[in-house]
């Protein structure tokens, strides 16, 4: 079926198409990518450092909201790995460079209210505050850009403000956009690659940080699984792993598979059929006249659901422990699951087909990064019954508490130091 996503203000085709021709997306880039991941995830101002400071000196748990903190360290990731921008946003003084503020003030009171519905509705929001923090947002915005093509026309093998050294997806972007062979008509304005900025910020940012929650909810709730995984990740001598030395750690990928199969960010999405058409079915149906169909017919303009979660959960296919968090169904991936036609791991998750999610590697080497840093240093204990904890559907599936709806997403747990015996 030829399908398309519906026009909105924030689509980003043209973004990918420039990105399939010059793929920040890649395997090698993504390789050299995984330092940034780590490296922020350990370095001073890091999440394990923010969580250690709420901790205390004597090493007792501590009760945290990981929401907010994944949050904030996907943010700074983003910023880093995709703008060469540092949003500062675990800096432990808890000052908010101008971009950070201007950014919690569009999306509430921390990171975590982020969302891609808030954030088109806010795009348009007549608030006093919101409008002055657009303002800002557009203004270092726009200064970044200008600052990028300059940097790049006058230096193109440096990049002076993280030693990324040019491996930025914005400086990727813009380099794409002004190679010679782009005809002048299909090039972007400044003002279509700051919207497509957005775009990534928020695409790229509240999805993975959510997914590393829900990791963090499976193995506090199964114990024996976060042993078994920290003592996977402890085989490896260094603190700073590469993206190979990450994908060589079995039960860690089982254990990423698994949380975005029980748990994916996004739960469903649509398309709209931009011509007639017929979709073959695998098993035919009787209707209630008695004839047998083995197609549907779609006509132009149909809005078509695509239920991730339910295929993701769906015990035709994953069989009846389908809703179960059970790592190891990675050993021996079912046959129907084998034909699902997602673009990542036998799941809907990322989507499938040509408008698929682009940023999957990217995600899922961070995802790695992160777990791998924290369960190294942590033990996570549910703060709450399990029953408590319930999820919200908004544009991103978010843990929140049943009985404190009003406060937003969170998701507290007991954190403490782990010390080896
Ligand atoms: C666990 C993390 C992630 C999940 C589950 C996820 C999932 C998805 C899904 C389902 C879509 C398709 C949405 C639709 O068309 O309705 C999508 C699109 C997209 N994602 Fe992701 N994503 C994740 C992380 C990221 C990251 C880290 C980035 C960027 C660095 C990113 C960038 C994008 C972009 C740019 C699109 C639009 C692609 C297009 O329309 O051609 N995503 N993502």
């Amino acid at each position: 079926m030829d399908a398309n996503i519906p026009d909105h203000s924030l689509n980003i085709h043209t973004v990918s198409a420039q990105i399939e021709q010059n793929p920040a997306f890649g395997p090698a880039q993504i390789r050299e990518l995984t330092g940034t991941f780590v490296q922020k995830s350990i370095e001073v101002y890091s999440l394990t450092q923010y969580w250690h400071l709420h901790i205390g000196t004597h090493g007792e748990p501590a009760r945290i909201d990981v929401v907010d903190g994944l949050s904030k360290m996907t943010l700074d990731v983003i910023g880093l790995a995709g703008f060469d921008y540092n949003f500062n946003s675990l800096s432990p003084d808890g000052k908010e460079n101008e971009l950070n503020e201007a950014f919690n003030t569009i999306f509430g009171s921390g990171t975590n209210g982020a969302s891609l519905l808030k954030f088109c509705r806010l795009l348009f929001s007549p608030l006093v505050a919101v409008n002055k923090a657009r303002k800002i947002m557009r203004r270092i915005g726009m200064h970044l850009v200008r600052q990028k093509k300059d940097d790049i026309l006058m230096n193109p093998g440096l990049n002076k403000h993280s030693g990324l050294g040019q491996r930025d997806l914005l400086t990727l972007l813009i380099k794409g956009n002004m190679d010679p062979n782009i005809p002048e008509s299909q090039r972007l304005s400044d003002e279509v690659i700051l919207a497509r900025k957005s775009t990534f910020l928020v695409a790229g940012h509240e999805t993975t940080s959510n997914a590393v929650a829900w990791a963090l909810y499976a193995l506090s709730i199964e114990h024996s699984m976060q042993t078994k995984l920290r003592e996977e990740c402890l085989t490896l001598s260094t603190d700073d792993p590469s993206m190979d030395e990450l994908t060589k750690l079995p039960y860690l990928e089982a254990v990423v598979r698994e949380t975005l199969r029980l748990h994916p960010p996004l739960n469903n999405t649509s398309r709209e059929a931009t011509n007639d058409d017929i979709i073959p079915l695998s098993k035919p149906y009787i209707d209630v006249r008695g004839n047998v169909h083995d197609h549907v017919k779609i006509d132009k303009g149909t809005m078509i659901q695509i239920p991730i979660l339910a295929v993701n959960r769906s015990k035709v296919i994953w069989g009846e422990d389908a809703l179960e968090f059970r790592p190891e169904r990675w050993d021996n991936v079912p046959e129907a699951a084998q034909k699902v036609p997602g673009t990542w791991g036998n799941m809907m998750t990322f989507l499938g087909g040509p408008r698929a999610c682009i940023g999957y590697r990217f995600s899922l080497v961070e995802m790695k990064a992160l777990i791998f840093t924290l369960i190294r240093a942590f033990e996570f204990e549910l703060a709450v019954p399990q029953e408590d904890v319930v999820r919200q559907n908004a544009a991103v599936q978010r843990p929140i508490l049943r009985n404190a709806m009003d406060k937003g997403s969170q998701l507290p747990m007991l954190v403490r130091p782990y010390q080896k015996t």
